[in-house]
């Protein structure tokens, strides 16, 4: 009945087949590490059964790659390819003289399906929707986040090879090569999820992978403000901002939340606009009906093909935008960023890394020096003060969560500094014995330099969301 996933004699094209030490396996269970066995007879049992249980799947998933056609196995439904390798699996099994119960049975059948199909170890990882990144530091040690904090997994890799095996699988499929003359590379999962590998001499312990997953279901305004993100008054106040078209740059470090941010913030945008967003890898999900998505594309094995975040920009600039979003200024494209939101493409909105609404600020003047602009820092500090409005502070704080720390309003020029006044500002309070941070969102008691703005465009904002809250 499924024979035909079964390889026949000299059909379908030549497949490489791993050598037995390359054969894949899951060490143990995905989920966080149980806890310590009471004694260490009984760790010392567990730890036989499962090096037991992982050289059964070692030898039947090197079964599989010799029975099946790979080739075929793309169009194979799943029910009936599952089914195939229980048949495989229990016939393995009958020949190796070996029983398993039930649940071992069924725990193998998914991690060689897994195996043969999609990424092995990973997959249990990638489907499990409490998990926000996956980062592996070598075949031993996989890490993910869940809720804000980092947490060791049990998930294992054979070896280096397997590792390798699967990060070339993830590259090869999105036409890229990752080796030794070429050893980092970004790659986009089919779900949507951000990749990157770094393999050896580079990383030295072992290949590094880190991969931010894809959230079908981004966080809204209303989700951010349940979660503690942001206070309803700031969400107000950025509801208008972006409706009245001001330039915003959400600024903060790495995994943060800028990017779930400016989606967030996006939503505020009016229907009828065309929105041109820009990425290197296409995170964003604008519920708007006028959307044009870019995604830039690194050079290929050859050294050629590259288009860059500044080429889609010009390229953008031609193409009617009312708005433009790029999903992260790092570089050479600031200038034309910048342009753009001064020259008639206002409420504009990207994202930088820096730590706050200042330092976001020298980033954008080092990255217009670095791009070889010689301008007067004086020159360099009114444009970009003329043409960003207003930087909003993302934060990942010491209990993993998420919060956008301030709000600041650029409002010009005094001599050569750029002035600034902040709108919003969480406070720290103290921290509970659980080690949650106790804070609250506070206006600063100033009121929005782009008021009259607001008022003009039918965003009376009541005087009193700039009102200080007093501490608790
Ligand atoms: N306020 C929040 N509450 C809970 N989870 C959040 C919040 N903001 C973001 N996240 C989650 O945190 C993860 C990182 O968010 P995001 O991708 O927006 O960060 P980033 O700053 O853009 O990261 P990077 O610097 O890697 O681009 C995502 O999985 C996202 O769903
Ligand atoms: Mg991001």
């Amino acid at each position: 009945m499924f024979s035909r996933y079964k390889k026949s004699e000299g059909a379908g094209p030549k497949v490489t087949v791993p050598t037995p030490t390359e054969a894949t396996v899951q060490a143990t269970p995905t989920r966080p590490a149980a806890k310590p066995a009471a004694d260490s007879a009984t760790v010392d049992k567990e730890l036989k059964r499962r090096q037991k249980l992982e050289e059964i799947r070692s030898e039947l998933h090197h079964r599989l790659l010799d029975n099946l056609n790979l080739a075929a196995l793309d169009d194979a439904p799943e029910k009936e390819l599952k089914a195939e390798i229980a048949s495989i699996c229990s016939e393995g099994l009958e020949e190796m003289a070996i029983v398993l119960n039930k649940e071992e049975r069924q725990t193998l059948h998914a991690e060689l399906f897994d195996e043969v199909t999609g990424l092995g170890p990973l997959e249990p990882l990638l489907k499990d929707e409490s998990i926000n990144d996956i980062l592996v530091n070598g075949p031993n040690r996989v890490f993910v986040e869940r809720s804000g904090k980092l947490e060791l997994t049990s998930t294992r890799f054979k070896d280096e090879k397997h590792l390798l095996r699967i990060i070339d699988k993830i590259v090869s499929a999105v036409g890229r090569r990752v080796d030794e003359s070429n050893p980092y590379v970004d790659a986009r999962l089919k779900d949507g999820s951000r990749f990157n590998a770094m393999v050896p001499p580079i990383a030295v312990d072992g290949s590094l992978v880190s991969i931010r997953k894809f959230k079908k279901e981004k966080l809204g305004i209303e989700d951010l403000v349940q979660f503690g993100a942001f206070s309803e008054e700031m969400a107000a106040y950025l509801q208008a901002a972006v409706a009245c078209r001001l330039n915003v740059i959400v600024s903060g470090g790495t995994g943060s939340g800028k990017t779930t941010t400016l989606n967030a913030l996006s939503s505020f945008i009016d229907n009828s606009e065309r929105i041109l967003t820009i990425e290197d890898t296409a995170e964003l999900q604008l519920q708007q009906v006028h959307v044009g998505r870019m995604e830039s594309r690194p050079a290929n094995v050859e050294g050629k093909g590259a288009v860059s975040q500044r080429d889609c920009l010009r390229n953008a600039l031609r193409m009617r935008p009312d708005r433009i979003i790029v999903g992260e200024t790092r570089g050479e494209e600031v200038i034309d960023m910048l342009q753009a939101m001064n020259t008639g493409h206002d409420g504009s909105m990207t994202t930088i890394h820096a730590n706050s609404a200042r330092d976001g600020v020298s980033r954008l003047e080092n990255m217009i020096a670095m791009a070889g602009i010689e301008m007067p820092i004086k020159a360099v500090r009114a444009q970009i003060s003329s043409a960003v409005n207003l930087i909003v502070q993302a934060s990942r704080l010491q209990d993993g969560s998420r919060r956008m720390v301030s709000i600041t309003e650029i409002t010009g020029m005094e001599g050569d500094v750029i002035s600034m006044q902040e709108v919003f500002r969480y406070q720290r309070l103290g921290l509970q014995p659980d080690g949650k941070i106790i804070g609250q969102f506070t206006p600063l008691g100033v009121r929005s330099h782009y008021s009259e703005r607001f008022k003009q465009w039918g965003y009376d904002l009541p005087a009193s969301i700039y009102e200080p809250v007093a501490a608790e």
